[in-house]
Parts: structure tokens; C-alpha cells; sequence
């Protein structure tokens, strides 16, 4: 079993691209040490994440992140126990949206302005079947 983990939270200050960057490369870094998975967005100052491994692993990444100066207002949409991986390929798998590009998606109807992604709290199913269509249609691709 894996323990598969989905939050939100708000990051403290904008994300330039180069602390994007320097942020991914920490994750994909220390990921592929501890055999850490999945996926971030960056949504207009919002972060969703979905990390997924061995149970201490997660619980140990949760804490770290929960505590990074780099975020706030940190809350877990989901945490499960899963049978297999879903982003089995990606150390961190990333996209970046602006908040129009989610209008058309599924389950995102009601989202129109940065301020209405505090919804996505309610809405993890929905941002998680979004990741998997992305990782679909990008494995195999690295990220
Ligand atoms: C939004 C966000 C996502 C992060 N994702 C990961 C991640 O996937 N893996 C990881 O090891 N650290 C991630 N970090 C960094 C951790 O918070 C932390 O800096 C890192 O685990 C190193 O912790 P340590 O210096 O205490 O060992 C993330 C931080 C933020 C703000």
C-alpha cells in the first residue's frame, strides 16, 4: 500500500519562475530519494499537490511542507491509502494555470477569480482527475 496525499495551500509570497523552478528542483531531487510521486499545480498563488509513497515517507512530507515559509493556510483535501501509484513515472510532475485556463474543466465551473480557488477544498476529486488527465496524456514524456 502507498499513502497518496492531495492539499491546498496559498503560497506566502508570488512564485516568481525561478523560485518555481528552484522549489521543483528541490522536490524532484529530494523525491527521487525517498521514492516520492506526484504532482503540483500552481494556480495564481494556490498550490495543489498530490505526493504519494510509503507511509513515513508521506508523513515526514507532510510535516516539512506544512512548516515551509514558502506556503500557508496549508489543508489536505485527501489522505488514503492506495494500491498502486497514479503518477508511478514523476518525481513531481508540475503545471502552472491562470484561473481562466480551468473555466472549461470539469468541476471547475463555479471557479472565476484567484479568490474562488479557496473553493478547491471541496473540489479535491475534481483537481485530482485533472492531474491524471494531464499525467495520460504526458507519461512516458518525462514531465
Ligand atoms: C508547495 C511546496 C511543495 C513542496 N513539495 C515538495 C516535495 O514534493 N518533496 C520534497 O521533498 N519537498 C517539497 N517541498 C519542500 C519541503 O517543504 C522541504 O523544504 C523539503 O522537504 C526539505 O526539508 P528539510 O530541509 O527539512 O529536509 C515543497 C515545498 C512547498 C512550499
Amino acid at each position: 500500500m502507498f499513502r497518496q496525499v492531495l492539499y491546498h495551500s496559498r503560497a506566502t509570497r508570488e512564485m516568481r519562475a525561478e523560485d518555481l523552478r528552484g522549489l521543483l528542483a528541490q522536490a524532484r531531487d529530494l523525491n527521487q530519494t525517498h521514492d516520492v510521486t506526484g504532482f503540483l499545480f500552481y494556480i495564481e498563488r494556490h498550490f495543489i499537490q498530490c505526493i504519494e509513497g510509503a507511509q513515513a515517507d508521506i508523513g515526514q512530507l507532510v510535516d516539512n511542507i506544512r512548516a515551509d515559509a514558502r506556503n500557508t493556510a496549508f489543508s489536505i483535501l485527501f489522505d488514503r491509502d492506495v494500491p498502486t501509484r497514479a503518477f508511478i513515472d514523476w518525481a513531481m510532475g508540475y503545471r502552472a494555470f491562470a484561473v481562466d485556463d480551468l473555466r472549461d474543466e470539469p468541476g471547475f465551473h463555479n471557479i472565476h477569480r484567484a479568490e474562488d480557488l479557496d473553493a478547491l477544498a471541496t473540489a479535491g476529486n475534481a483537481v485530482f482527475d485533472l492531474m491524471r488527465s494531464f499525467y495520460a496524456a504526458n507519461a512516458g514524456r518525462g514531465f
